[in-house]
């Protein structure tokens, strides 16, 4: 069989990425993290493209997007994103990003940007995808769907471990209500909404480890 192309969505914080990065090393395919891309952007914009009112103004980041190279770079086996060059795999991390990225994902103009980029990506098959509209828009052909859960409240006390590990300083209602707004706009966007496509298995992982969701995730897939 050819290497399988997968599609991995859910909400944030529940493990999709470093679950996906996993089941990449064990199939030997790659892993590409959809939402380092929107983070990227929103990073490009956090820097370039705001208003005297502190806003990002979103005509002069359409405007710039011929100005925005985003590739990812195998850093020791990891892929790492690169925004013109530089690795920014640190800065689309942070708060400040963490609090725009989803208004900067609702725009259709965003969205158009970057779906080629994602679908071209997986022409050649061998690739787990993560992401929020992978299975339903980017993928829609994909091999294996499945669409991760997991409580709010153990999905806030993951980030905020995650946070605390890169050293940043935050505390775990903030984080909360971040990915509670985070949800609410990429569920209720207009354009390619976190939804889980029909056939998509789903897994709540409230109460499995990423080992376990790991297993839980490749028992479905046909060696
Ligand atoms: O997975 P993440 O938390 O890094 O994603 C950051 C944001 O990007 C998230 O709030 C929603 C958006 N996103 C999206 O709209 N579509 C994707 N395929 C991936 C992410």
């Amino acid at each position: 069989m050819n290497k399988p192309v997968i599609a991995i969505d859910g909400f944030s914080s529940t493990g999709k990425s470093s679950i996906s990065k996993i089941i990449a090393k064990r199939l030997g395919i790659v892993h590409l993290d959809t939402g380092a891309l929107y983070r990227g952007i929103t990073w490009f914009a956090i820097q370039n493209c705001i208003d005297d009112d502190q806003k990002i103004n979103l005509e002069e980041l359409f405007a710039s997007f011929k100005l925005i190279n985003l590739e990812f770079r195998n850093d020791e086996g990891e892929l790492v994103l690169y925004l013109n060059h530089i690795n920014v795999s640190k800065e689309i991390r942070t708060k400040e990003v963490a609090d725009h990225v989803s208004f900067i994902a609702k725009q259709k103009e965003v969205r158009d940007f970057l779906l080629e980029t994602q679908q071209s990506l997986a022409l050649k098959g061998g690739i787990i995808m993560d992401g929020r509209d992978i299975g339903t828009v980017v993928l829609p052909n994909a091999d294996y769907k499945f669409f991760l859960t997991a409580s709010i409240d153990e999905r806030s006390r993951r980030r905020y471990m995650e946070m605390i590990c890169l050293g940043m300083t935050t505390d775990l209602e903030t984080v909360k209500e971040n990915l509670i707004t985070r949800d609410k706009i990429d569920s209720e966007r207009e354009i390619a909404p976190l939804k889980k496509a029909d056939n998509a298995i789903e897994i709540d992982n409230t109460s499995l480890n990423k080992n376990e969701t790991i297993e839980k995730i490749l028992s479905f897939i046909k060696k």
